[in-house]
């Protein structure tokens, strides 16, 4: 079960002592309540494309970015697992420091989100808050297919939940939207091969497998953050017309919107513009593909999640 209780430590800040129940017994767990970074959380190194969006659209906030590389990718795994693993994921970044989590990765957006919203932060702290990326993508893809006929490209976990589906039909229900697994996808991007013929072949195969479901498709989302990282070859083997769509963007906007409307959280965000890397694989090894995908060099801090 959770107790709760308030106690001081270091410079005059106030922690809350969260218990909580994990396998082994009682852990203790100890959550900052000081304003802290803004969390951005993905299997690997997909959610730096939201970071990134991020960073540019609100470059005046303190960002904490873990990658739980160890594990990736999380895309065919069961929903228990992949529910699991983000929970760690959160509460890792919320004893860091963190009282905004954004989930920067559709499978656990997909597969773990409102597990996390309605089971845990209740639980935990329910001034925390924990978002997704998949309900930001939906609102805005009304406004950008004409055709109203929409392919995702995702995961197979994100494609197999209909999330999308789902999400997209609530708020346009006139858009028919077809979706395809592109297994693999992520796993070329983590192994560093987004640049090699062979990441090509699997791209071409996924692009003309989602085209052939609907020729009429003329707007396609990456719903996987690991996507925008294979665009050279997006780029080369999508029908002219068709309009590729990336997440960063999108969900930059849709959080700035988010704290626009609510200033207590605004006020629990710290403001100095710096990014900290948490990876739970080795330091070297996030630092080197860090380095291809954000073209800066990044220093890494390791932690484990179990
Ligand atoms: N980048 C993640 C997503 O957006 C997950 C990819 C994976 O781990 O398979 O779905």
């Amino acid at each position: 079960g959770i107790r709760d209780s308030s106690t001081s430590r270091g410079l005059g800040d106030v922690y809350k002592r969260q218990y909580y129940s994990s396998a082994g017994g009682e852990t203790e767990m100890i959550l900052p309540s000081n304003p802290g970074p803004i969390g951005v959380f993905d299997s690997g190194y997909g959610g730096l494309t939201i970071l990134h969006g991020l960073r540019q659209m609100l470059p005046q906030y303190d960002y904490m970015y873990l990658g739980d590389n160890a594990r990736a990718p999380y895309g065919s795994r069961s929903f228990e697992v992949v529910y699991k693993f983000t929970r760690q994921a959160v509460l890792k970044l919320f004893s860091m420091g963190c009282h905004l989590v954004i989930l920067g990765c559709n499978t656990a957006s997909a597969k773990a989100l409102r597990s996390i919203q309605q089971r845990d932060i209740p639980e935990l702290d329910p001034d925390r808050r924990v978002l997704g990326i998949i309900r930001p993508t939906a609102e805005v893809i009304g406004t950008l297919t004409k055709s109203r006929h929409v392919g995702i490209l995702a995961t197979e976990g994100t494609i197999k939940s209909e999330s999308y589906k789902m999400e997209i039909g609530k708020l346009w229900p006139d858009i028919q939207v077809s979706g395809v697994a592109c297994p693999l996808w992520a796993a070329i991007v983590e192994a560093n091969e987004a640049d090699s013929p062979g990441a090509d072949y699997f791209v071409k195969k996924r692009i003309d497998q989602l085209m052939r479901m609907d020729e009429d498709i003329d707007t396609i989302i990456l719903g996987c953050t690991h996507y925008p990282l294979l665009m050279s070859s997006i780029v080369k083997n999508i029908p002219d017309g068709v309009m590729v769509v990336p997440q960063g963007q999108y969900v930059a906007n849709s959080l700035k919107d988010y704290l626009k409307r609510h200033p207590n959280m605004e006020q629990m965000v710290t403001k100095g513009g710096t990014c900290q890397y948490l990876t739970t694989e080795s330091e070297e090894k996030f630092k080197e593909s860090a380095m291809i995908f954000l073209h800066e060099q990044v220093n890494a801090t390791h932690v484990d999640l179990e």
